[in-house]
């Protein structure tokens, strides 16, 4: 059986993303549309050796749609993703629109796979650093239920899309040759520059990416009381989202055990070579499918503590491949009907 996909938001980075890892995954395509905003009506994009055009995104472009698979903003998506799931597609979304509404499930394969069969027309993808850290904290979890997490990020410009590290290098280039660098996406310069992550804040003084972690990761895990905190910062990488864990557990966690843990879990490397001072890093991250992780040590200041050091590609796992990934499940379990269209028998 093969499936008509369309992107949504086919020419930003996680949207090029996508079209890489549909061919490569050989995902049993049917039919594959390329939408995006107006601006890039009439650009063609290769795919597999051919060359296909880009479509602005309207009405009826959803119809004959199996799957969506969104990546254009959390704004567009609200617009549509309801009219995309009308016309009986089944809606894969990397925004926040929707991400903690009851109804929708918030998926990381590896960590819980059975709540996108529960699913009513949408799907949605969690938020970047919010996948990373949950494939890598999940097996331990598993173990011996964490009791408390605390996590500072070091996000990369791809975070914020393909002209966030345009931008980033562009202000680079502009410094070294002694010129101011010019801000349009980011608030503030990032290259040789590093800022608390300018996402909007609360009355408590985080941030939404922050909040982000805290509640996502709560839903995932579906743990709504687990205690996280995190602090989340924009760093000059061009891509891939390091991140600083600590995990306090009920009792020791011995460092052996999590290694071995680590060593065995799906979607997750581990890197360490502590004679040569070796970890994981964000170029070392980019364009890999597996989150890496090392740098795991016993907490000195907690008996019940571990600290542990990952980088993982922001575009890939905390964003294209975790949806496509989605998408493999529900072809894989038949579970691309919508409850609404088994009833009406459209498909
Ligand atoms: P476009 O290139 O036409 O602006 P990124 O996250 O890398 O910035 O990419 C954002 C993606 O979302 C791009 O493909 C962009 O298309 C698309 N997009 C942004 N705004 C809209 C919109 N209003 N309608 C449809 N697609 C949009």
């Amino acid at each position: 059986k093969t499936y008509r996909v369309a992107i949504l938001g086919a020419t930003g980075a996680v949207g090029t993303e996508f079209l890489e890892l549909l061919a490569s995954r050989q995902f049993p395509l049917a039919d594959l549309k390329l939408l995006a905003s107006p601006r890039s009506a009439g650009r063609t994009i290769q795919f597999a050796g051919e060359n296909l055009p880009v479509e602005a995104v309207s009405e009826d472009v959803f119809n004959n749609v199996d799957i969506v698979l969104a990546s254009a903003g959390a704004s567009t998506s609200r617009i549509w993703a309801s009219k995309a799931m009308a016309s009986g597609a089944v809606v894969i979304d990397n925004s926040s629109a929707f991400r903690m509404e009851p109804n929708v499930p918030l998926v990381v394969p590896e960590v819980n796979p059975q709540a996108a069969f529960t699913h009513q027309g949408i799907i949605a993808n969690p938020n970047c650093t919010t996948i990373l850290m949950a494939v890598v904290v999940w097996p331990l979890h598993q173990l011996e239920p964490i009791q408390r997490l605390v996590a500072a990020t070091y996000q990369s410009a791809s975070g914020a899309g393909a002209r966030a590290m345009e931008e980033m290098k562009a202000q680079a280039q502009a410094i070294l040759q002694g010129e101011p660098a010019k801000t349009e996406i980011f608030p503030y310069p990032l290259a040789f520059n590093l800022f608390p992550h300018n996402s909007k804040l609360n009355e408590l003084g985080y941030c939404e990416e922050e909040m982000k972690m805290v509640n996502e990761t709560r839903k995932i895990f579906a743990n709504p009381e687990m205690r996280i905190t995190a602090t989340c910062v924009r760093v000059p990488v061009l891509r891939a989202h390091s991140e600083a864990i600590n995990l306090e557990f009920g009792r020791p966690f011995p460092v052996e055990k999590a290694r071995e843990i680590l060593s065995q879990s799906p979607g997750v490397k581990l890197v360490e070579d502590w004679q040569a001072n070796y970890f994981p890093m964000p170029i070392e991250a980019s364009g890999k499918d597996d989150v890496l992780v090392g740098r795991i040590r016993q907490d000195i200041s907690n008996p019940n503590g571990l600290e542990l050091w990952l980088s993982g590609d922001q575009i890939r796992k905390g964003a294209a491949l975790n949806a496509v990934q989605i998408a493999e499940l529900l072809v894989k379990e038949n579970s691309l009907v919508t409850p609404e269209l088994a009833i009406s028998g459209k498909k």
